[in-house]
């Protein structure tokens, strides 16, 4: 067992980690009959890049929307550096520094890549108030935040692209502005969710890149994706949901190496998004 300095004591689902930002315990969502989410124990790492990984359906994008308060549980109770964050809005969840990423919507991507980047600073809700009283103080704040939105695009290489709509972005050039528009409020962890999807093999390099820069800057990070390639690539820590638990965790490799891992994509679950994940995990000679 190779050490990744992340967690102490024995890998198995719920490790504990030396270091956690997130931790959260019996957050469980129902729909209807179907449980989406039934996650026991959970530590994400932090200063690390966590990967969630899982067939169709597992309960990842469920999951993400309840520890960003964009849902709300059944049962459970999450932390988020030690703060409980259960029954926190998700703006406020934001403001103190946990994002995740969006698609761009329908009305977002009638807005242009730099009003798209305004809307992800993070003093925006409830200022009103201050604005009104001290419309000078809020002329030098709108200039700050403008200035920091121009840098940012910059480094994600869609400056040129600032007044154009944001419909008009390529599927690559669009998960470039969810990820920079992520970074307007100063995040301490980021989320994304399958930051990949969409983007041409052109830009996928790019986008690793980005993401990596995000661990360097000591940012942590917590995303779900289905290329495994980017996966074990990028990857400090990989955890494993099927059908609403968390089945497996660990460093990329021996995660990957997992028979029940190896189950939970082979299983039942044959669509074609499985199909393609199945395909690159690569097991060690004789454990197939
Ligand atoms: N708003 C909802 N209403 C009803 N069922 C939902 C809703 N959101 C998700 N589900 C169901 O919950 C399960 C988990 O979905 P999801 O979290 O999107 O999985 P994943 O992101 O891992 O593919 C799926 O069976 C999905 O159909
Ligand atoms: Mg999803």
């Amino acid at each position: 067992m190779k050490s990744t300095g992340l967690h102490t004591g024995e890998v198995a689902p719920g490790v504990k980690k030396v270091d956690p930002i997130i931790v959260a315990d019996h957050v469980s969502r129902t729909f209807g009959g179907l449980t989406a989410v039934d996650v026991e124990h959970l530590e994400i790492p932090r200063g690390a890049i966590t990967a969630l990984i899982g067939p169709n359906g597992a309960g990842k994008t469920t999951f993400f929307n309840l520890l960003t308060g964009f849902d709300t549980p059944d049962t459970g109770s999450w932390e988020f550096n030690g703060q409980s964050l259960a029954g926190i809005p998700a703006y406020k969840v934001a403001q103190r520094g946990q994002v995740r990423t969006f698609q761009l919507t329908k009305a977002l991507s009638l807005l242009t890549v730099l009003e798209n980047m305004k809307l992800g600073a993070k003093d925006q809700s409830g200022e009103n108030l201050f604005q009104s009283i001290f419309p000078f103080l809020w002329k030098k704040k709108e200039e700050e935040i403008e200035a920091k939105a121009l840098e940012l695009l910059e480094r994600f290489k869609l400056l040129k692209l600032k007044d154009d709509f944001a419909a008009s972005l390529s599927g690559g050039q669009r998960k470039l502005l969810e990820m920079a528009r992520a970074l307007m409020s100063d995040p301490t962890l980021v989320m994304l969710d399958e930051p990949m999807a969409g983007v041409n093999p052109a830009l996928t390099e790019s986008l690793l890149e980005h993401i990596l820069n995000l661990k360097k800057e000591g940012m942590t990070v917590l995303f779900v994706e289905h290329d495994m390639h980017m996966v074990r690539h990028i990857a400090d820590w990989v955890v494993v949901m099927a059908e609403g638990k968390i089945i497996a965790e660990g460093a990329p490799d021996e995660v990957m190496a997992n028979e029940a891992v190896v189950d939970a994509y082979l299983g039942s679950h044959q669509d074609t998004d499985l199909g393609v994940v199945t395909g690159r995990i690569q097991l060690p000679e004789g454990e197939a």
